[in-house]
């Protein structure tokens, strides 16, 4: 079994790129199940229900969240209808939505968990106590864990990794934007990487305009974000192979494609 994971898909920009090279990033690995993070899909905060199901219909299976998940006030209307929209589980359980979906890929069936850190970022829910909880329950169905990370800090993440590994299939980072070339198989099993990076544009700072950003530091003003459109854009995102029987990683591979990475197929 092989997954394709999609980092923080941005506005517009990431949203062109998705359609343009997953065909091909499906042709080149042929995954057998894609998973994105679309919690910056619209607009660069949140995502709506169109975005969502536009994605499925990219090829995606699955689609996570993160801290940005409730910027659009659409989403209160939709998450619960949506059967392959995970937010971070660790937000309290009054919260809509779901933390774990299960997808079933032939025999198979694939449990993907969205987590969301606290360093730096609202406080919420423990994480790690959260993680315990869900992947009680998924083994009871399935060897075959995937979690998506959303933190701020790299050494959080590397504390989940660890503290996960043997007991999931991966455990991916997002939410920083910037790709880490850490990818690893720990020694127990599980892959990790710290980031996936960020699908959108690529002269921008962290997808949003730079000209913005850098008067925000120059000023320290109050400044617009708007998401950085018309250049060029970039995709990332990392490849995962899994024993199924076991539900270990195999391999790790990380995706980019940019101007200075370009993509043959
Ligand atoms: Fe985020």
């Amino acid at each position: 079994m092989r997954i394709l994971f999609i980092g923080d898909v941005v506005g517009s920009p990431g949203r062109d790129m998705v359609k343009e090279y997953l065909p091909k990033l499906k042709e080149k690995y042929r995954p057998t199940i894609t998973i994105i993070n679309g919690e910056n899909a619209a607009s660069g905060k949140g995502i709506n229900e169109k975005i969502y199901r536009q994605f499925l219909e990219m090829g995606a299976q699955v689609v996570t969240l993160g801290n940005h998940a409730w910027d659009k006030k659409e989403i209160f209307d939709f998450i619960d209808k949506a059967k392959y929209l995970v937010r971070p589980a660790n937000f309290p359980s009054e919260v809509p939505g779901t933390g774990i979906v299960y997808l079933k890929v032939n025999q198979d069936e694939v449990a993907v968990i969205n987590l969301q850190g606290r360093t730096f970022l609202p406080a919420i829910d423990c994480p790690f106590k959260k993680a315990d909880e869900l992947i009680a329950e998924a083994k009871e169905r399935t060897p075959i864990i995937f979690v998506d990370f959303h933190a701020e800090v790299t050494s959080e993440k590397q504390a989940m990794g660890w503290y996960l590994d043997g007991r999931v299939t991966a455990v991916v980072g997002t939410h920083t934007h910037v790709q880490t070339a850490d990818e690893r198989i720990l020694p127990e099993g599980t892959a990790y990487l710290t980031d996936a990076g960020m699908t959108g544009p690529y002269d921008g700072i962290l997808g949003v305009d730079r000209e913005a950003v850098i008067k925000r530091f120059l000023t320290s003003l109050p400044v617009r974000f708007e998401v950085s459109t018309g250049g060029r854009t970039q995709l990332s995102g990392v490849v995962i192979d899994v024993d199924k029987k076991t539900g270990r990683a195999t391999k790790i591979q990380r995706v980019r494609i940019n101007d200075d990475q370009p993509h043959f197929s």
